[in-house]
């Protein structure tokens, strides 16, 4: 019976050598392909706030069906973090790296860095400022705050005060959404009689800039938030004195909350930034970049010292008017709006 089994010392060595070969065959295969894979490097200020973890997503799935690989950081707000997983970045020596800036003047050296080290360098929504970054996209801010404006135009016809709780200028969103929002007031009867800022984007200032203000026995007419979670905060305020509704409080994200805000009567409107259309887009321009590709934008921005490539996408009003139009069943669930809504 043994001898009917047995295999041929020669045979086996033979196929023993066969097989250590396609093994060797399939790990440089594989060495290759890692080789080959374009890896990402993508560092995000936070969490917080909604609107990043759907930015991520989509980013992350985009660049994956192009062939990339997306190495994820969160800095938590820490510059010097943001800082350091850059450098990680540059030592790993990725194809790529996409920066969602906690501080828009704050990183021109670790920008540098990288391009010196031949990787291109994507600002993702927030203008890095002094970097000469090989792109930037983000959204219109300016239109962000010219539609806050001028939503509160029409809907303050008589004109009146309003307060402005906006994020940090640090941010380099911030004085472009202000730029715009202020454009919108001119002339209108409407006039800024308070500005704070919330650093690190803490919507808690909402809460305390409108109960401070109310404190003084004044009543704004419109509050101006830098997003939906400074609104919030602010609307919470209000409603401690039973105000909630009666004043015209706009933001910006299009958070669910805000949604559901706006069509329950507290929150005047919101801008919506389409994010998983800058993210696919953005996630496109950086595999192209990653592969040494030209990627060409129809604009640019000054970005103080250089001027850079400038992929531009447009903001769009929500009131309880267009919000089916514009957000239901597309952003957020039908079910979830109108959530605390009973006849509908
Ligand atoms: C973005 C907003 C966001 C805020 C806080 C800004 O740069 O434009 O959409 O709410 O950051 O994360």
């Amino acid at each position: 019976m043994w001898r009917k089994y047995k295999v041929p010392a020669a045979l086996l060595l033979a196929c023993l050598l066969a097989g250590c070969r396609e093994e060797g065959v399939r790990q440089e295969e594989g060495q290759q392909e890692a080789e080959n894979t374009i890896e990402i490097g993508m560092t995000f200020d936070s969490f917080v706030i909604e609107r990043w973890q759907r930015d991520r997503d989509v980013f992350v799935s985009a660049a994956q069906e192009l062939g990339a690989e997306v190495n994820v950081q969160n800095a938590n707000g820490d510059l010097q973090e943001q800082i350091s997983q850059i450098e990680y970045f540059i030592q790993k020596n990725v194809d790529a790296i996409v920066i969602v800036a906690i501080d828009s003047n704050g990183l021109s050296e670790a920008v540098e860095e990288a391009r010196r080290a031949g990787i291109p360098v994507v600002a993702y929504d927030r203008l890095i400022c002094d970097a000469d970054v090989d792109l930037y996209i983000s959204f219109d801010n300016e239109e962000v705050g010219r539609l806050m404006g001028e939503h509160m135009r029409e809907h303050l016809g008589e004109g009146g005060n309003v307060l402005q709780v906006c994020g940090p200028m640090a941010d380099n969103n911030v004085p472009l959404v202000m730029g715009g929002f202020s454009e919108a007031l001119e002339d209108s009867g409407l006039t800024v009689v308070g500005t704070e800022h919330a650093e690190g984007w803490l919507a808690e200032t909402g809460f305390l800039a409108t109960a401070e203000y109310l404190g003084t026995g004044e009543i704004p007419d419109g509050i101006m938030c830098g997003n939906d979670s400074i609104a919030g905060q602010a609307i919470r305020a209000l409603s401690e004195q039973r105000l909630a509704g009666s004043v015209c409080v706009v933001g910006q994200d299009a958070d669910l909350d805000a949604c559901q805000r706006i069509v329950e009567g507290t929150q005047c409107m919101t801008v919506y930034k389409p994010v998983e259309k800058l993210a696919r887009r953005a996630a496109e321009m950086a595999v192209a970049l990653a592969r040494g590709e030209e990627v060409s934008t129809a604009e640019r921005m000054d970005d103080g010292s250089y001027s850079v490539p400038y992929e531009r996408l447009d903001p769009v009003a929500v009131t309880k008017d267009n919000m089916d139009e514009v957000i239901t069943g597309k952003y957020h669930e039908e079910s979830d709006i109108y959530l605390n809504i009973r006849d509908r």
